[in-house]
């Protein structure tokens, strides 16, 4: 197995068993107002993350929790790793096999950030934080910054079962319990609507680019393309076709005890579009349409989610 997918395993692991002895109420802890797992972020890591410096070769994967991280984070490894094959130049940290950190920034301890100063470029990290809460060098160095939205009627739904399943985050009786936390903003992560609000205003920055849940699992060979060009990084047509085809959801699905350890059954839950219709009442959708419409229908990231075609009955 490689050693980063151990290290993300061990540590996945560690942070689960600590939470099974916890109570519920202490699962969570509020950074800056927003929510946190207890088990894997703390306010002394958040401090230490003031001073990380990023790279202008920094690859950072940027959404809010059940976007498709770790889809998408597959497809980036994939594609950085094979395109050092095809060029010395090329390099990245997931070769530094000891060195190799959990791939979210915000978690892991106070030290991490210095540790990550060993690794080589492109580094490739994923985040869950707001724009205005991560590192100003990233801004500063201009870091690519991959953008990754989902339509929210899926985002709640997929998070819904997410709590539900893993141990570090707090779990719900009901359905309906779920959504309110939801609408109000009081998840891991803190609010849905802010995150795609505070994004819209990075849409046209040069070094971002967005991409959405849906139209990846509309065509995942574009997607692939594009992730692909925005980097600047040449692979041959076999190549994408090979990091398209490792990317379906039942490739992923299939080997996710080996990258993902007990997690992955709980991750790879169904991997699609609609589900939320499963759950959703008529209020709920109503309310949904309403707050959408309010906060985020006039945003440049709202209009990209198309809302009318994936969020109506
Ligand atoms: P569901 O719960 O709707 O199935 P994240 O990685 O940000 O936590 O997002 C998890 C969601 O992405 C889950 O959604 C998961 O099934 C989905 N997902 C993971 N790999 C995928 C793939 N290869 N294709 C489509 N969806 C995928």
């Amino acid at each position: 197995m490689a050693n980063h997918r151990k290290k993300f395993i061990d540590l996945l692991d560690k942070a689960m068993a600590a939470a099974d002895m916890m109570d519920r109420e202490d699962l969570l802890f509020s950074y800056k107002g927003i929510l946190f797992p207890t088990t894997m972020c703390s306010p002394e890591t958040f401090k230490a993350l003031e001073s990380f410096e990023a790279r202008s070769e920094d690859v950072i994967l940027a959404g809010y929790p059940k976007s498709g991280t770790n889809w998408v984070g597959q497809i980036l490894n994939n594609l950085v790793t094979t395109a050092a094959e095809n060029n010395e130049d090329e390099t990245n940290s997931l070769n530094d096999k000891e060195l190799e950190e959990f791939p979210y920034l915000e978690v892991g301890d106070p030290e991490k950030y210095q540790r990550m100063e060993k690794l080589s470029s492109r580094r490739v990290i994923f985040t869950h934080l707001l724009p205005q809460n991560l590192p100003e060098s990233i801004f500063k160095n201009k870091a690519k910054i991959l953008v990754l939205v989902r339509n929210p009627k899926d985002v709640a739904t997929s998070f819904y079962y997410f709590n539900n399943g893993m141990s570090t985050y707090p779990s719900y009786e009901t359905w309906d319990e779920f959504f309110t936390a939801f609408m109000t903003g009081k998840m891991p992560g803190g609010s849905y609507f802010d995150h795609i609000c505070e994004w819209s205003k990075h849409d046209d920055d040069e070094n971002v680019m967005t991409l959405t849940y849906e139209e990846l699992k509309e065509n995942r060979a574009w997607g692939v393309k594009k992730i692909a060009e925005f980097l600047g990084l040449l692979l041959t047509e076999e190549q994408l076709q090979a990091v398209v085809e490792g990317s379906s959801f039942q490739a992923m699905k299939a080997k996710s005890q080996k990258t993902h350890g007990g997690v992955g059954n709980i991750l790879f839950r169904k991997g699609g579009v609609n589900d939320w219709k499963t759950l959703f009442n008529e209020d709920q959708n109503q309310e949904m349409d309403k707050t959408f419409e309010e906060r985020l229908a006039r945003t440049k990231l709202g209009a990209k989610i198309k809302y009318e075609v994936y969020c109506k009955t």
